[in-house]
């Protein structure tokens, strides 16, 4: 067992990837040489890509490999799409997958963007008490505001984005001498964080000498942060489909208003019950992050932005809605979303850039319906399944390869035992078991 520092190493990110590598694994593993093997042999064959790859954090040591596959056959807007995603849950691709083909032939999906507005904050204190003398001030600033940031909005509004408009928020209330510079931003089809946190500090600047300049023997401000929010609820799609309720159900073995009812009351219980809301937003996520993470998105501000809209009312609610009314099942996603299709990885990561291009180098805007559709997708899946067969059955035969892979199952192996769980139920002890008897192994062995 080797030694485990005690002491810190000052400078490690100014080591060589080699020297990293000999240094940690002197100290953390138990087997340097095959475990540096393993490292490297994730190292990409081309040395240009690998470089990217190392460039794009500190500290790189090697790749972290996902799979990346594609659900096709997703008809959004009368356009057929191959949706790319990245995730490691066995079942996500094939959910996503069946219910792209179950909606195709049932209109597809309809998608369409509220509004790409996104937002940012000067938070600050100012412990002047009069809220009317901070509020003229900022009037008589707004026009400076967007001077001060034209050279840094230049390339944004010759895309037709940039400064939306600004508004002094009075959040004393909250919090003794808070107020905020809210600030509205148009970010095209970039994500735009470094865009609206550029923009963010000139304001804060220009701000703390406008205050300056008139305060007279009034105190000053003091600018806590500049950032943009994560929360996003004006950025936001709506997808949804819909269908005669005699064509809802094929093949699950419940009868078609059966199924619509079920549905319908699964969506009402992850409307009042968070227990439920966040599983079943979980399974929505699982199809929105697979394309965020594949398209070079940020997936944690996309998951925060998600869940604090699925807040947003007081309780934790589902992001799906369902209803039947008329004869017709319509099912529906609302969900703020900040995306981009420029910057950031996308035109850097290979994958991500063959993500776009089999999308057919969408606008944000695009990307935001296609991510919407298929988190609305997987969403479908997993209630069908939940509310016929249960989820067990298709989740096991999809992880029943990770079950054989763990006991090193040959590839005849696996094949044997794939095939006669084609009409079982998978269990992870019943998987077990037929790759014992496969081996002639007794169990208790
Ligand atoms: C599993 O990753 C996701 C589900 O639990 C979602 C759901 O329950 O709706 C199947």
């Amino acid at each position: 067992m080797n030694e485990r520092p005690t002491e810190a190493l000052k400078g490690f990110s100014k080591l060589s990837k080699e020297q990293k590598l000999d240094w940690l694994l002197s100290h953390y593993s138990t087997h340097p040489g095959a475990t540096r093997s393993m490292l490297v042999g994730y190292w990409h064959s081309s040395q240009e890509v690998q470089k990217l790859h190392d460039e794009f954090i500190e500290n790189t040591l090697t790749n972290f490999y996902m799979p990346f596959g594609v659900a096709p056959n997703f008809k959004i807007n009368g356009q057929v799409y191959a949706i790319p995603m990245a995730i490691e849950e066995s079942s996500v691709v094939a959910a996503a997958a069946k219910a792209a083909n179950f909606w195709f032939d049932r209109g597809g999906f309809k998608a369409s963007v509220v509004s790409m507005t996104k937002v940012g904050h000067v938070h600050f204190i100012w412990p002047g008490g009069d809220p009317a003398w901070l509020a003229a001030v900022f009037a008589q600033t707004e026009q400076r505001f967007m001077a001060d940031t034209e050279e840094l909005t230049r390339n944004m509004r010759a895309r037709g984005g940039g400064i939306l408009g600004l508004e002094l928020k009075d959040k004393t209330d909250a919090e003794p001498g808070y107020y905020q510079l809210e600030v509205r931003f148009d970010t095209r089809d970039s994500m735009g964080a470094n865009f609206i946190n550029s923009c963010l500090e000139q304001i804060a600047k220009t701000w703390i000498q406008a205050v300056d300049e008139q305060r007279d023997e009034r105190p000053e401000i003091t600018v806590i942060m500049s950032i943009l929010s994560n929360f996003t609820p004006e950025c936001r799609v709506r997808a949804e489909v819909q269908c005669a309720v005699d064509e809802i159900n094929e093949g699950s073995g419940i009868g078609n208003q059966e199924f619509a009812d079920k549905f319908v009351r699964a969506l009402r219980i992850a409307t009042v019950e968070p227990y439920r809301a966040v599983t079943h937003n979980k399974g929505i996520m699982n199809g929105i992050d697979a394309v965020v993470m594949a398209t070079g998105n940020d997936f944690r501000a996309i998951e925060a932005c998600a869940h604090a809209f699925a807040a947003s009312q007081g309780s934790y609610r589902s992001l799906t809605h369902a209803e039947v009314a008329g004869g017709k099942f319509r099912f529906w996603i609302d969900i703020p979303m900040s995306l981009g299709t420029v910057g950031g990885i996308t035109s850097l990561h290979p994958l991500v850039k063959f993500s776009h291009e089999l999308l057919g180098n969408p606008s944000a805007e695009e990307l935001m319906k296609i991510i919407a559709v298929a988190g609305l997708a997987q969403n479908f899946s997993a209630v069908r399944s939940l509310i016929t067969s249960g989820i067990q059955k298709g989740h096991m035969k999809m992880h029943l390869l990770n079950i054989l892979n763990q006991l090193e199952a040959t590839e005849e192996e696996k094949a044997q035992i794939v095939e006669h769980f084609k009409d079982k139920v998978v269990s992870f002890s019943a998987a077990v078991d037929a790759f014992f008897k496969l081996r002639g192994i007794s169990p208790e062995k």
